[in-house]
């Protein structure tokens, strides 16, 4: 299926690793160009250096970082197609699970949201004057499954994740009209650096359940959230909905919330 993605403008955020790595490396190979945001680059990011890629060293804490990353677009690219505001998790210096409601406090659950809320707010802010200049843009904004499921594991993180559900319905209703659609992707637990780098989440639950890191992610976590299909999700599995979404080929889909979460979540 051609995606029809040849020649639009993409910012990608959380770009150097993971799911914002896939969904870079996917964009470029449908013929978009894109500027790809995250505080370092990586050697994998790097592979993919050509004329339809720039690399900008943000840390997306800072809030003038989205709208700086935003304006890159145009001067780059001429505007602005396509946002996926991907970057989330954990904040700088924070691993993740963390356990309890009484264990963040009010600086952990500010540095939570400004990561995982209002940069997303701030790059949007950014991001539709470029569109409604173009006639029109599609967003996706990176969530998590954890957003519907509460839980007392990582509690800040998912209250952020369901202010942003919450956010993407009311800009997809606010400017759909003017051709602007807004999505939601949700992964469930994907096997990223977040779970596989040393002190990520792999290494806190093998602390936690007593097991080796491997089995932790093999065995282990897909049991503990009951995943349907048995294991983590690859980060290109989600990079995919995410490229389907943004292309014109979903010019009917706006508001829409996609779960890649290999069966996590339970309720019809
Ligand atoms: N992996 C999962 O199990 C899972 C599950 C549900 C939802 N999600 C969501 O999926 C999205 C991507 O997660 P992932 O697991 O693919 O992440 P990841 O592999 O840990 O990669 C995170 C990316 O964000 C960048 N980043 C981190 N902090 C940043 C900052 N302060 N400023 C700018 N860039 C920053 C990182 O690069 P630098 O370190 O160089 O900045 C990296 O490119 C997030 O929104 C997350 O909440 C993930």
């Amino acid at each position: 299926m051609d995606l029809q993605l040849s020649g639009k403008v993409a910012v990608v955020t959380g770009a150097s690793k993971g799911i914002g790595l896939a969904v870079v490396r996917t964009l470029l190979a449908e013929g978009a160009r894109v500027v790809a945001a995250s505080r370092k680059t990586g050697a994998e990011l790097d592979a993919l250096t050509g004329a339809d890629l720039v690399h900008v060293p943000v840390d997306l804490m800072d809030p003038e970082a989205p709208g700086r990353v935003v304006a890159r677009a145009e001067e780059e690219f001429g505007g602005l197609d396509i946002l996926v505001n991907n970057a989330g998790g954990p904040p700088p210096g924070v691993s993740l699970p963390r356990f309890g409601f009484l264990t963040p406090d009010d600086a952990d659950w500010r540095e939570m949201f400004e990561f995982n809320l209002f940069s997303v707010v701030r790059a949007v802010r950014a991001a539709v004057p470029l569109m409604l200049r173009r006639g029109g843009g599609a967003i996706v904004n990176v969530s998590s499954v954890l957003a519907r499921q509460p839980a007392p594991m990582n509690v800040d993180y998912n209250a952020a994740k369901a202010g942003l559900n919450n956010l993407t319905k009311a800009l997809s209703e606010e400017f759909g009209p003017q051709g602007i659609r807004v999505n939601t992707v949700s992964p469930g637990p994907a096997r990223t650096a977040w779970w596989t780098e040393g002190g990520g989440a792999a290494d806190i639950l093998a602390a936690a359940t007593g097991a080796d890191r491997d089995a932790v992610m093999d065995s282990v976590a897909p049991e503990m959230m009951k995943l349907t299909t048995g294991r983590l999700a690859d980060p290109q599995e989600i990079a995919d909905v995410v490229a389907l979404l943004v292309s014109p080929r979903s010019a009917s889909t706006t508001g829409a919330e996609f779960a890649v979460d290999s069966g996590f979540l339970k309720a019809v």
